[in-house]
């Protein structure tokens, strides 16, 4: 089931997406894809196991990429270039402080219009840039459930196409 409140004062755009099994969580991912502006910066958040990476696949699925996605637990970084867009996935969790990320020097892909997907966002804050979209995992008694929030106008207009997009594959769930 989806929920998409987009308010008309633009305060903030919201879309909340229970995700009964892995591949709804790949198919969110694979339908934000279509929604992609080169740029976007996304925040991934959520606990150990909550489906990140899943959802980062699905994106990456969605934007034809067949090859194997690697975690980027030890590495900090994954690039590809796929189809019209780079994509820059992060994940910061092994930081034991958040200068890591500047002594990494991380920032210039931030600087670019690459899509930047980040897990564990958190501990390279302060030094990370605001996100374009947030998206919340959490464990549900059915699933795992996903909150996305747009953040900036960029973000917003994201949401906007991926509600768009799921009201296109399934109907009738989606409410405004
Ligand atoms: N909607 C879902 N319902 C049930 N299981 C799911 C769902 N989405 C993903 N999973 C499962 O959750 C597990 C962990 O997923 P994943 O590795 O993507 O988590 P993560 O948030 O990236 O974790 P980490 O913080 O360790 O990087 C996987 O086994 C995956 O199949
Ligand atoms: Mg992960």
């Amino acid at each position: 089931m989806i929920e998409f409140i987009h308010p008309a004062d633009d305060s903030e755009t919201r879309l909340t997406a229970h995700l009964p099994a892995e591949i709804d969580t790949v198919a969110l991912g694979a339908a934000l894809a279509r929604a992609l502006q080169p740029g976007l910066k996304i925040w991934l958040r959520g606990n150990l196991g909550s489906g990140k990476t899943t959802f980062t696949r699905g994106v990456l699925r969605g934007l034809g990429h067949a090859a194997k996605v690697k975690s980027p637990t030890y590495t900090l970084i994954e690039p590809y270039s796929v189809s019209r867009l780079n994509l820059y996935h992060f994940d910061f969790y092994r930081f034991n402080s958040p200068d890591e990320y500047l002594d990494a020097g991380l920032d210039e892909y931030f600087a670019g219009d690459g899509v930047c997907l980040v897990e564990w966002p958190d501990k390279a804050v302060p030094y990370l840039p605001a996100p374009d979209l947030e998206i919340v995992l959490q464990p549900e008694a059915n699933g795992r459930r996903a909150d996305i929030t747009g953040q900036t106008d960029a973000g917003q207009k994201c949401l906007i196409e991926l509600a768009k997009a799921l009201r296109g594959a399934n109907p009738a769930p989606v409410s405004e």
